[in-house]
């Protein structure tokens, strides 16, 4: 009798992560969102045609996707096999799998990145140094497969006639999405890499109008939108955050102030979506912490739609969208490893257990496309 009524309830759409959602102008059937994953198998930066079958196996009539992160420049890179979006090239390579996923119902933004100092000469045009805020070193960090370790150069400490540059970088970016058919774009500010190395006081030691105080250190940031959103319109740009994390060595010292200053700052600009990486994330992308922290003051400063990520299984995804500490979901780990992530929610089904030595591995196949839906495990 009590499953029965469990069923009803899933019947008509009352699973608070099942239920609709209008994102400005886009109208999500659920609210379980596809969180940007780094896959490295777009070999010579170059997305492939395995990635179309990736995206779509993970695409819903109405639900929400997020690319893994795609450099801007070709500076932009720290990592091997990661995709790009500022060659002609790419933007044509990205094409069919924005295809695919639309021809199936899903809205697509697409993840831009400039991973700053989180780079080695390896990566870089000419053998030339990482940029950065800043000329700190990167010390070596483990990978959050927890298996690989990268490694880094130091970085160059962009001057302050350049950083406008970087800012285009970014403009252009976004106008090359929305040229490769991508619904929208999401910033990268978070984790650690370009502009969280602005934002955050660990590493930015700048002394220009790009340092210092907490509105300096938001310059770039919103500078990027600025120029995102002018040039591709507020309803097609999200922007993610992470002010609690520490990766990269890249910590605050007031987080909270960090992320109410940037939540309150972004909404001049009307972007569609802020989306934030819980304060239980703060030690690495694979690993929950208990925290003190929460999101909610950032949720309740900002005007638009709020997504959350970091950490959630069905249920508390479930109360978080309840207790409206969040409209949306960012599903990473569960999702890469259960394409049908929606569905087996929806049917309360067993999920796949994500493997973390295929994450980065590069193959075409293995851990990405192969992961078993539900019909064909049972
Ligand atoms: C393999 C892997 C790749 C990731 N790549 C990215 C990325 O490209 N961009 C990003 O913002 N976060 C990235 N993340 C972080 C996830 O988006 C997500 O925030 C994190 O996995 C925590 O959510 P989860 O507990 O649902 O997995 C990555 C995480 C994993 C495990």
């Amino acid at each position: 009798m009590a499953e029965k009524e469990g069923e009803k309830q899933v019947e008509e759409g009352k699973m608070p992560l099942l239920t609709p959602y209008k994102m400005g102008k886009f109208e999500l059937s659920h609210r379980v969102v596809l969180a940007p994953l780094t896959r490295q198998r777009s070999y010579g930066n170059v997305p492939q045609p395995h990635a179309i079958l990736y995206y779509s196996q993970r695409t819903t009539k109405g639900g929400l996707l997020i690319t893994e992160a795609t450099g801007v420049s070709d500076t932009a890179q720290g990592y091997p096999e990661t995709p790009g979006i500022w060659t002609k090239e790419q933007v044509e390579a990205w094409k069919p799998i924005v295809d695919a996923v639309h021809a199936k119902g899903g809205i697509f933004f697409c993840q831009i990145w400039h991973v700053g100092r989180v780079s080695n000469t390896g990566f870089q045009p000419n053998g030339q140094a990482p940029i950065s805020s800043s000329d700190k070193e990167l010390f070596p960090q483990l990978r959050s497969n927890g298996i690989d370790v990268a490694k880094f150069t130091p970085p160059r400490k962009l001057t302050t006639e350049e950083i406008p540059l970087v800012v285009n970088d970014f403009r252009v970016a976004a106008r090359n999405a929305i040229e490769a058919g991508f619904d929208g774009v999401e910033i990268h500010g978070a984790h650690g890499y370009l502009i969280e190395q602005f934002m955050k006081d660990q590493v930015n030691d700048r002394t220009d109008q790009y340092g210092g105080s907490l509105q300096n250190r938001c310059r770039f940031a919103l500078e990027i939108v600025e120029a995102v959103v002018n040039e591709i319109g507020p309803d097609r740009v999200g922007i993610r955050l992470s002010p609690f994390a520490e990766y990269m060595e890249a910590a605050d010292s007031n987080p909270e102030a960090l992320g109410l200053y940037m939540a309150e700052s972004l909404n001049q600009y009307k972007i569609v979506y802020c989306h934030m990486v819980e304060p239980r994330m703060k030690k690495s992308v694979g690993e929950t912490v208990e925290s003190p922290h929460s999101l909610v003051p950032m949720r309740k400063a900002f005007n638009g739609t709020f997504i959350s990520a970091g950490g959630f299984d069905m249920e508390d995804g479930n109360t978080a969208v309840a207790e409206n500490r969040t409209d949306l979901v960012a599903y990473g780990r569960l999702f890469l490893a259960n394409p049908d992530l929606p569905k087996r929610f929806q049917l309360r089904a067993p999920l796949n257990k994500p493997n973390r030595e295929t994450f980065y591995s590069l193959d075409p196949v293995i851990g990405y496309t192969d992961y078993p839906f539900l019909e064909t495990k049972v």
